[in-house]
């Protein structure tokens, strides 16, 4: 690390004491860098036909809110054919699209659509686990012990005399042992749902599938992919027995797990690597690198879901011949105090430099609680999978400000960031859902000790006003929403000075504008323990600096800076308030 500028390009001073430099300026040819990516969850965005599932079509129509919004591109969960017993990640037709979310057409027109806006798609590759109802599980049901169709999923003989103990004492995700017996009394693995088997991935026919499905959506013309479970496709030889808590999407909590120096053994194996090799060298050959007609542009992407214990673990899925991009769950964790946010910051961006690579800012996905939920929550405290009934419930105001102050500060940094549908209207997680309307397997699968994540896959408002809040044309919704979601609707909060909805759009405006996805990042010392504040100045451009207030006592803002934008009422005499972020700029 050096010294930070001290003067931005007209000279004048950056702020009270500039201090470390923790990135330097990108160049920003290479749009996955910086793009800030939206994630369309297809169930809970928008339903064109009324039957209360989200679909293709209802995206398409809606894609038009997403450029005004000013992001560039979207992630689409899985929309596959699938029986969804995981909300379509058990895929049971990787080239074919469920019929709930319309036909393989349909997808074409969203791409066609999406691109004729400026929108890279990126869509879910799911490589861990297929459905059980695959015609691959299939056959390797009907095929028996010792077939090659066995072969391509984990299967093992059970333990005990009588094979009737499972293979190793392996927990899934959800609850419950992570194997299942057939009826000839084999067992399989499946890290998550029984109706979720693992492939097995030192099988060459495995492999060599995944890479014709990659060129089959590269072919229709997708810009990238999201790696479902990306840590998880290679298992420790032998499958040894792991006695510790899985620790996986909802049961973080923001601790460094360190086992007493043990390494789970379904979880972040140096083999993962090599798949990743192979897959970028695939995705390479749609836009050859190295060679003088090579445009950045045209690059084509992997982004990996990878719940590893640290930013250096994370960084391995990003060295230059893996994936693109990884997921920052590091930062998504980290607890609302300075210290914990700024150190996270440091080390992701160092682990990120070490390999030349971005960073992957999030900070709410499909799995866990929404932040404007998680951020009410105690600090400190475990992260909860799911919030209910009876559950200790989130403070929704201090939780909706803090998560405007947590977003201002993300999208001030350098790197791509993602956002979870409906972030941007400010909506909490449903926290008091009926139980018997939960579908994610979780809940039962834990024995009703989890809730899982329905509460923040509710679907989506556009009019405060319509039936299912104009998710539909029907009042029909696969999960009730709140009666808070009508007042947050995007007709509410459109054009509305103040809403949520409006700031992320000056964010992302100005993020843009000021190239802020590329920029150098530097620490300004002087401002206090409580106080996160960083200035974003690459060489010749405008700086910014963010600084965000998580002490008890108002900040001042420095002398020469004017508010650029402000996460909450910006105060006349000059004081930064509580849980508030605000963007500064040189005064004029
Ligand atoms: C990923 C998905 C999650 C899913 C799991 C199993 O973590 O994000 O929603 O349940 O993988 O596919």
């Amino acid at each position: 690390m050096t010294t930070a500028e001290t003067t931005d390009a007209l000279g004048r001073i950056l702020a009270p004491a500039a201090g470390v430099r923790l990135h330097r300026a990108d160049d920003d040819s290479a749009w996955w860098r910086h793009a800030v990516i939206y994630q369309i969850y297809p169930r809970s965005w928008a339903d064109s036909d009324g039957d209360g599932v989200g679909d293709l079509p209802g995206i398409t129509v809606r894609l038009p809110y997403l450029r005004d919004l000013g992001v560039d591109a979207i992630w689409l969960s899985p929309f596959y054919t699938s029986p969804q017993a995981d909300a379509g990640y058990d895929v049971a037709d990787y080239r074919d699209i469920d019929p709930i979310f319309g036909k393989l057409a349909d997808v074409d027109a969203l791409i066609e659509a999406a691109h004729g806006l400026c929108l890279r798609v990126i869509v879910d590759l799911v490589p861990n686990h297929s459905s059980d109802e695959h015609a691959w599980f299939q056959s390797a049901l009907s095929t028996g012990p010792g077939s090659l169709e066995r072969e391509r999923y984990v299967f093992r003989d059970g333990l005990g005399d009588d094979g009737a103990q499972p293979p190793n004492n392996w927990e899934s995700v959800f609850g419950g042992p992570a194997w299942t017996r057939v009826a000839d009394g084999q067992w399989y693995l499946h890290l998550f749902d029984p109706k979720q088997p693992d492939f097995n991935w030192e099988n060459p026919e495995v492999r060599a599938e995944f890479e014709s499905i990659l060129r089959y959506w590269l072919d229709r013309g997708v810009d990238g992919f999201r790696v479902d479970v990306a840590h998880g496709l290679i298992k420790a030889e032998g499958l040894p027995d792991w006695d510790e808590p899985l620790h996986m999407l909802g049961d973080a909590d923001g601790v460094d797990h360190d086992h007493g120096g043990k390494h789970p053994p379904m979880w972040d194996q140096d083999g993962v690597h090599e798949v990743y090799r192979e897959w970028r060298r695939v995705l390479n050959s749609y836009n050859p690198v190295d060679t003088p007609g090579h445009d950045p542009a045209h690059d084509r992407v992997l982004c990996a879901e990878a719940w590893v214990d640290s930013p250096e673990r994370a960084a391995r899925y990003v060295r230059a011949d893996e994936m693109h991009q990884a997921f920052n769950f590091d930062f998504l964790q980290a607890p609302w105090r300075a210290s914990d946010l700024l150190e996270s910051i440091e080390d992701s961006l160092a682990a990120g430099d070490a390999v030349g690579a971005p960073t992957t800012w999030v900070l709410s996905n499909h799995d866990v609680v929404r932040h404007a939920s998680r951020l009410g929550l105690p600090v400190g405290e475990r992260r909860p999978n799911g919030i209910g009934i009876g559950d200790p419930q989130p403070d929704a105001a201090l939780g909706l400000q803090r998560a405007r102050a947590a977003t201002t500060l993300m999208l001030a940094l350098p790197g791509s960031a993602y956002l979870y549908q409906g972030e941007e209207l400010g909506l909490p997680d449903s926290t008091d859902m009926p139980d018997e309307a939960r579908q994610d397997p979780t809940w039962e699968r834990s024995g009703h000790e989890e809730r899982g994540r329905d509460g923040c896959r509710v679907p989506m408002p556009w009019e405060g006003d319509a039936p299912s809040y104009g998710f539909g044309p029907s009042d029909r919704t696969w999960l009730p929403q709140p009666e808070i979601y009508g007042s947050l609707a995007v007709d509410r909060q459109r054009g509305v000075a103040g809403s949520t909805l409006e700031l992320y759009r000056a964010l992302l405006a100005a993020r843009r504008d000021l190239r802020l996805g590329s920029g150098s990042l530097s620490r300004i010392d002087g401002y206090g323990d409580d106080v996160v504040a960083l200035v974003n100045a690459a060489d010749g451009r405008a700086s910014v600096q963010v600084l965000v207030n998580l002490g008890v006592g108002a900040v001042p803002v420095p002398e020469g800076w004017e508010v650029l934008i402000a996460s909450g009422p910006a105060t006349a005499d000059g004081q930064l308030p509580t849980d508030t972020a605000v963007w500064l700029r040189p005064a004029e």
